[in-house]
């Protein structure tokens, strides 16, 4: 707790506890953003030979440490919804195999995406409660039509933790891939992604890695790199890009296969600093501080008589805790009148999610606003 919170200028001002939503800037960006507008300035077409165009993998593997992928293995992207198109570009979906198994509480974007893919039967699992998704209810989702599992890591309503290596296990004894979304658990838990044995993962930048929007990221695992064939490619993706062939592609190796168009070259800039700083801290630290945070502010709901609509068990608790309040909107303005930053989505109330930057004094706060927010 309260760790690197002098890099963060934002919590000068705010109790900041919205970092599933945007993560804190740390000051170091606007010395990437410097450095990036200087190269420009200087160096002007030469940059691109200079690293500019390599960004699309450099900056990706500045990202594996943190989710436990090898070097090599993380293109670097716009979005979430791109990144998820490019994987949804590798299949050619036929009757026999043409289902795509989801949960409803999946983050929207990947769900409108797969609705949309040309020859999908969507299967979509039920959540009973609004929180949580049984793994065997997933595991029978699954069958022997099944081509794609596109999985939510940390759920980003409740913050619940699938069972992430059950799923994928089930899902490849069908014949099945797993693309499994990372957004909310990149930078706030430990795992490996090498370890889960998933085949895709996508995530984003803009919350606990702290590195700003325009930073998506997408991760093949290494063997079905030259395996598949994505269709949603570009001049990136070419084995020969300074040729400039006319007719199809010739695939490039590795990862750069997954690639399309011009680097987004200053947002990711931005975004190194957040992954830096999040690996100057620490999975495992930066974990440990959630669990203290997240256990803090359950008790603080449960002082408050508060419900929470997130898992106690903190095994299945990502960095996020959602107080179950109805008008969770008006309670969010009057948290933000009091300089308490957080947020709410509908039908899940008020989310709070602590980073190892934030310390008791933001926890004060926000109790202390949730009192006159509430009682009066
Ligand atoms: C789990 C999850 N996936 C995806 C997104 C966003 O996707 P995109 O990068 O396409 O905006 C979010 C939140 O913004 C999210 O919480």
């Amino acid at each position: 707790m309260d760790i690197l919170r002098d890099r963060f200028p934002i919590l000068d001002d705010y109790a900041y506890l919205v970092s599933h939503s945007l993560g804190a800037m740390p000051d170091d960006a606007s010395e990437e953003l410097a450095r990036y507008a200087l190269e420009w300035a200087t160096r002007g077409v030469q940059a691109w030979s200079e690293g500019w165009w390599e960004t699309s993998v450099t900056i990706g593997d500045e990202i594996a440490p943190i989710v436990g992928a090898p070097g090599g293995s993380i293109a670097m992207m716009q979005n979430v919804t791109v990144a998820e198109a490019v994987v949804a570009s590798c299949f050619r979906l036929h009757e026999s195999r043409n289902r795509v198994v989801f949960s409803e509480l999946n983050f929207p974007s990947v769900m409108y995406l797969w609705h949309n893919v040309p020859g999908a039967e969507i299967k979509q699992v039920r959540s009973w409660d609004g929180i949580t998704v049984p793994t065997e209810t997933f595991l029978d989702a699954i069958d022997d039509r099944t081509a794609v599992v596109a999985l939510s890591h940390v759920l980003f309503k409740s913050a619940y933790v699938q069972d992430i290596a059950a799923i994928t296990d089930r899902a490849h004894e069908m014949g099945a891939m797993v693309v499994l979304d990372c957004y909310q658990s990149a930078g706030t838990l430990p795992f490996s992604l090498t370890d889960l044995n998933v085949d895709f993962a996508v995530g984003g930048s803009v919350k606990w890695l702290c590195g700003g929007p325009g930073a998506g990221w997408l991760y093949v695992r290494p063997d079905l790199q030259a395996v598949l064939r994505p269709g949603l490619v570009g001049w990136q993706a070419d084995a020969d890009p300074f040729a400039f062939h006319p007719g199809g592609i010739t695939y490039a190796e590795g990862i750069w296969r997954f690639l399309s168009g011009t680097p987004n070259v200053p947002a990711w800039y931005a975004a190194r600093a957040g992954y830096r700083i999040v690996r100057e801290v620490g999975m495992e630290t930066i974990r440990a501080s959630s669990l203290i945070m997240t256990q803090q502010v359950i008790e603080m709901a449960d002082r408050l008589d508060i419900p929470i609509r997130t898992s106690r068990d903190p095994d299945l608790r990502g960095g996020t805790v959602t107080l179950g309040v109805d008008d969770e909107q008006r309670v969010v303005t009057q948290l933000i009148e009091r300089g308490v930053i957080v947020d709410g989505r509908p039908g899940a109330g008020v989310r709070v999610g602590p980073h190892f930057y934030n310390n008791h004094d933001d926890l004060n706060r926000l109790e202390e606003a949730l009192k006159a927010a509430l009682i009066g």
